[in-house]
């Protein structure tokens, strides 16, 4: 063996730099190609599927996470310049409404068929510039210890949400920031008309004691007794019940609404060939299989999937018939959010 001090100081650094190289160059030919991808579910999901698609693909992934209204500005923001490749997942209405603004890609992926007809309805509503990628309902969740402890009627309907017993015990998201509050409020309007919705919005607004800026915060804070009830999609409810929190999940008596997640190629994508290599991928049953790993329990699109025995059974629950043409719009989406902003939000308490 050569002693190591034969070579010097400078032959050190001429060794180390040689071998930088060597290895810099493996991992640079080995590596397939690169993907920003915008991601809009949980984090543990997000990662995932990151890690798998990688694995399969070779493909590096830059993945930063976010909520689908944060999502929705950011592609705006960035139009001129756009930074992502990938929108994946998220509710539907945002992709729609930037499908709508010629923000995201047309791309017709050979999976379509596989689809259930839901998810294909939302890429052909969306002039394929997006696709389906899950489903959940709307619903809320309580704490079961508090609602003990308090000794409180069990929530079983929207209108309970109001009950005075429940003063800043309630916790929702921001439709600004996030899809899920976006869903809420475009569901109280379709179930009860824009007067009665609105006025619905207003007397929540006392029993309000945070807007997050995420969807499946307030599930979180259910299971640790932060909040006394979360308005969530059910499956993110399931997600606390499923590690052990002490949470119930309702799904409202008057009925509620749901979301189509989706995934949108961002227009000026610079990884073209990746991003539809994801798409493609992220529509297979194997894909699809991960949500479920990562204790997420929507109903999967590809026909193939295997529901997850912990997601809500949809056909259990009193679904309106959401129209998300018309709520998926830009201009309902700026119309109804200004309107929140005016008339719920400052409100005083
Ligand atoms: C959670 C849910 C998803 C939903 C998303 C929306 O991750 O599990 O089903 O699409 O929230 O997030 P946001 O923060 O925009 O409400």
């Amino acid at each position: 063996m050569i002693p190591l001090s034969m070579f010097g100081r400078a032959g050190l650094v001429a060794i180390g730099a040689l071998a930088f190289l060597v290895l810099g160059q493996t991992s640079a030919t080995r590596a397939q190609g690169n993907l920003t991808l915008y991601c809009a579910v949980q984090e543990e999901w997000c990662r995932a599927m990151v890690n798998a698609f990688e694995r399969k693909t070779n493909i590096k992934v830059a993945m930063t996470r976010k909520s689908s209204g944060e999502f929705y500005a950011q592609l705006k923001a960035e139009s001129s310049n756009p930074r992502g490749d990938v929108w994946w997942g998220g509710t539907g209405d945002p992709h729609l409404q930037a499908a709508e603004e010629g923000l995201t890609l047309e791309y017709k992926t050979p999976m379509l068929p596989q689809l259930q007809d839901w998810a294909v309805r939302q890429a052909e509503q969306s002039k394929y510039r997006t696709v389906g990628i899950y489903a959940g309902a709307l619903g809320f969740g309580y704490n079961t210890e508090i609602l003990k402890r308090k000794n409180l009627p069990e929530p079983k309907c929207w209108a309970d949400l109001l009950a005075s017993g429940l003063r800043d015990e309630v916790q929702v998201a921001d439709p600004n920031s996030s899809g899920t509050s976006y869903t809420m409020l475009a569901t109280v309007v379709q179930l009860m008309g824009e007067d009665k919705g609105f006025e619905y919005l207003k007397q929540l607004h006392r029993n309000i004691n945070q807007y997050t800026k995420s969807g499946a915060a307030p599930a979180k804070a259910t299971s640790l007794g932060e909040t006394l009830v979360g308005i969530t999609f059910m499956h993110d409810m399931v997600t606390m019940a499923v590690q052990g929190g002490p949470v119930k999940v309702v799904a409202p008596c008057e009925g509620t609404g749901y979301e189509i997640g989706s995934m949108s190629i961002i227009k000026g994508a610079r990884n073209l060939d990746s991003a539809k290599a994801w798409y493609d991928w992220a529509l297979s049953p194997e894909a699809q299989a991960l949500g479920a790993e990562a204790k997420s329990f929507q109903v999967p699109s590809n026909k193939g999937s295997p529901v997850p025995p912990q997601a809500p059974r949809l056909a259990d629950v009193k679904l309106i018939n959401y129209d998300f043409a018309k709520y998926g719009s830009s201009a309902e989406r700026s119309r109804l959010l200004s309107k929140w902003d005016r008339e719920v939000k400052t409100l005083p308490k």
